[in-house]
């Protein structure tokens, strides 16, 4: 049993794997957050919730009870306006415009499985003994107002997912002004807070700062959980590294704008919230109608930040991601978008596709431009109608010269958009978002489709299922090039204006459900410009995401771990490309672009067929060794050994689940003169277990190899990498 509930003390104690979460609900009827951590064998609730008596400035809701203060108790999903000041979880406008509301607890009940979230990505299970969930009813009685907040705990991962749907079962109209998903208040301030942050091209770098008295907040207000924050932050103990140490991860499950936020208040209690952006959010709720939050997965480590990632990492493999492709290994392939941009025709792909078939690449992807008039990107997004001038017969001709060559097709499609210069944006120019008066402000010279609209959701379900079901179609990458402005609707009220970011992301994961299910052999990649969208809402549909624009093999070391953090190797595309490289102009060998992209779902983004023959044998020893190694690398246990952002050097090991197997990488980025001879300390290895490494004479023992490492061979020059791939005897 996961869950328990105590009737003396009125708790409920759920457990995950290795994890304790404890409520209380309090004899006036809050719910009260008592423990979240290390798993606990009983507990005694009178010791974990200490009352002090504060001051006349935390006010008390029981006139008899001075003790009481909703300002300092710790709470599970706090209100404002009745004594807490701290950041609510939810805010109501009323009809009468007054926003108090006041929440105690009506009933709950613990279920065997998960239930599915409407219309939102989530973890699921596929047996219900995987995990339990707790429901537990909130109400307000005057006005009939409901709040379920939902708690489910898994049996075998370190985790533990929230939402909460408010369900208006009054007689008046009532506003959502803000409706998180989760709050936990902890009690004390002792951690660091660790977020993920960037810009294009450079996504997902690590950010980790002691947290402070007042607000610490990422957020997005673009549309999209954006290249520039990530719906994740972590509170860690100030000693916690990659293997020691206390982690706490809260992690949404969605794509959109999202608010995460720590909180540190007088008493130096942390508060930490996340959720939906509050900002230009707000949701009518006639009677009847209900509101569903998303996820929030929450993953406690008491052995650092490593395990934290590999929990999720686990998690989002096996129960966030579905479908075919789930448990498969991922094809190898070729993308012609850094090859030829717009410039291209069927011979030029043949001729790409060609050499891709004689070096092992197993899928070509044609990318932006094969559509419309589409030559440069000022024009034809939403014209899904393949460019007569560049592919005179057609699609289909060109998936089977492809597959001739015994090679998968893929197509990118950039489906959430609008070019003004498109027959698309000619016969429905109220299909943008866009605010009536105002100019539509162009990002890449295109709109943002209304998603928020049925019929603009069906058109784009229709336009690509009829692609879809017409070509041989293996793989699809998902583009979504900029963010939104003029968020507005001319479908909606003027008082469900500020639904429409939120009815888009609803809009999308439809789209996304139709699409996947009835195209289930199909592997979808997001994409966003690169990781401007990668989120666990999106991994939901899409079991893999193009990591970023930038293939620069030393910046992508820094994205590529940053991404880690959270987010499973399977999950990440990363791809060779030229040099120079055309992001950053940087020459780095193909030795260390290679080891690189290897760590993720391998490919190349360059034109093949200008490799010279000593690049093609290179590069047919890069594929062989990926193959080889990939099911290792895709679904193996990540273990990072050095931290690109702390100096010159990264490096990580993937070990087999059975330990049986292992794949090291080192790189240097910059040379220094007359270095010490240094060591790697491996982390994940059996200790009991004898290795043979490639290249290296002899076994080592998993325990010589971690605790006393193997020593880094003398390398020459920049941007240098080394791999061993270890197998126990
Ligand atoms: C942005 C993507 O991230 C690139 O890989 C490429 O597909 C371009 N869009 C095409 O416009």
């Amino acid at each position: 049993m996961s869950i328990i509930y105590d009737n003396n003390t009125k708790s409920f104690h759920l457990t995950a794997k290795n994890t304790s979460y404890i409520l209380q609900i309090h004899e006036d009827g809050y719910l009260l957050h008592l423990y979240f951590g290390r798993k606990l064998r009983n507990f005694n609730c009178n010791s974990l919730l200490s009352l002090k008596e504060r001051c006349s400035f935390s006010p008390n809701p029981d006139p008899c009870n001075y003790m009481l203060s909703l300002d300092t108790l710790p709470q599970e999903y706090p209100s404002y306006g009745t004594s807490d000041f701290r950041t609510p979880a939810y805010s109501i406008q009323l009809e009468n415009g007054t926003t108090i509301t006041d929440l105690r607890y009506e009933s709950h009940k613990i279920i065997d499985g998960k239930p599915k979230l409407e219309n939102l990505p989530a973890t699921y299970v596929e047996d219900d003994a995987e995990a339990q969930t707790l429901e537990i009813v909130m109400s307000d009685s005057l006005i009939g107002l409901k709040v379920i907040l939902s708690y489910t705990a898994y049996e075998n991962y370190d985790a533990i997912s929230r939402n909460v749907k408010f369900i208006n079962s009054g007689n008046e109209d009532l506003k959502l002004l803000r409706a998180l998903s989760m709050s936990i208040d902890f009690n004390n301030s002792d951690y660091d807070f660790l977020h993920l942050h960037g810009a294009w091209a450079r996504e997902r770098h690590i950010e980790r700062t002691p947290l402070i008295i007042g607000t610490q907040s990422v957020e997005s207000r673009r549309g999209s959980s954006s290249h520039n924050q990530n719906p994740f932050i972590a509170l860690l103990s100030h000693d916690a590294n990659e293997e020691y140490g206390d982690v706490y991860g809260f992690n949404l499950v969605y794509s959109g704008n999202f608010l995460a936020q720590a909180e540190v208040d007088q008493y130096k209690t942390t508060r930490v919230s996340l959720g939906i952006n509050p900002f230009d959010f707000s949701w009518l709720l006639k009677p009847n109608e209900n509101f569903q939050t998303p996820e929030v997965v929450m993953v406690y480590s008491s052995n650092g930040l490593g395990e934290m990632s590999r929990t999720y990492h686990k998690l989002y493999r096996n129960r966030l991601c579905r479908g075919t492709h789930r448990d498969k290994t991922r094809p190898i392939l070729v993308n012609n978008w850094e090859a030829t941009y717009f410039d291209f025709n069927a011979e030029k792909i043949e001729s790409i596709g060609k050499t891709a078939k004689e070096l092992g690449i197993e899928l070509f992807v044609l990318d932006d431009g094969w559509f419309g008039k589409r030559d440069s990107d000022n024009c034809s997004l939403g014209d899904w109608v393949v460019d007569a001038k560049k592919l005179p017969n057609g699609l289909n001709d060109l998936a089977e010269r492809i597959n001739n060559l015994d090679l998968q097709f893929g197509l990118w499609f950039e489906p959430e958009m609008v070019s003004p210069d498109s027959d698309l944006y000619r016969s429905h120019p109220d299909w943008c978002l866009h605010v009536p008066g105002r100019s539509r402000t162009q990002g890449r010279n295109q709109l943002v489709l209304d998603l928020s609209r049925k019929e603009v959701c069906d058109y784009i379900v229709n336009s690509l299922s009829a692609i879809l079901s017409s070509v041989n179609i293996s793989y699809v990458k998902w583009d979504m090039n900029r963010n939104m402005t003029e968020i507005g609707s001319p479908c909606l009220p003027p008082e469900r204006q500020r639904e429409t970011a939120h009815r888009y992301m609803l809009g999308l994961y439809n789209i996304y459900e139709k699409l996947t299910t009835t195209f289930p052999n199909i592997l979808f990649e997001g994409c966003s410009g690169g990781g401007g969208r990668f989120d666990a809402g999106i991994l939901y549909y899409m079991p893999q995401i193009w990591t970023s624009d930038d293939t620069d093999a030393v910046e992508r070391l820094k994205i590529q771990y940053g991404t880690s953090i959270v987010y499973p190797i399977s999950t990440m595309g990363s791809h060779v490309s030229a040099i120079p490289n055309h992001q950053v102009h940087r020459k780095t060998s193909l030795k260390m672009r290679g080891d690189v992209a290897m760590s993720g779902n391998f490919g190349y983004e360059l034109d093949l067929t200008k490799f010279t023959d000593e690049e093609k044998e290179a590069v047919k020893k890069q594929i062989k060794s990926y193959k080889a190694l990939r099911e290792l690398i895709q679904f193996g246990d990540m273990y990072r050994l050095l931290n690109p952002f702390d100096g010159h050097e990264a490096s990580w090991i993937i070990v087999s689940e059975d330990k049986l197997e292992a794949f090291a990488t080192y790189f240097r980025v910059l040379s220094t003169p007359n270095e010490p001879i240094r060591k790697l300390y491996l982390r994940g290895l059996d200790p009991d277990k004898n290795y043979s490494i490639t290249g290296l004479d002899g076994a080592f023992g998993g325990d010589e190899l971690m605790y006393s490492g193997i020593t880094i061979p003398d390398l020459e020059g920049d941007y240098q990498s080394i791999t061993w791939t270890l197998k126990a005897n």
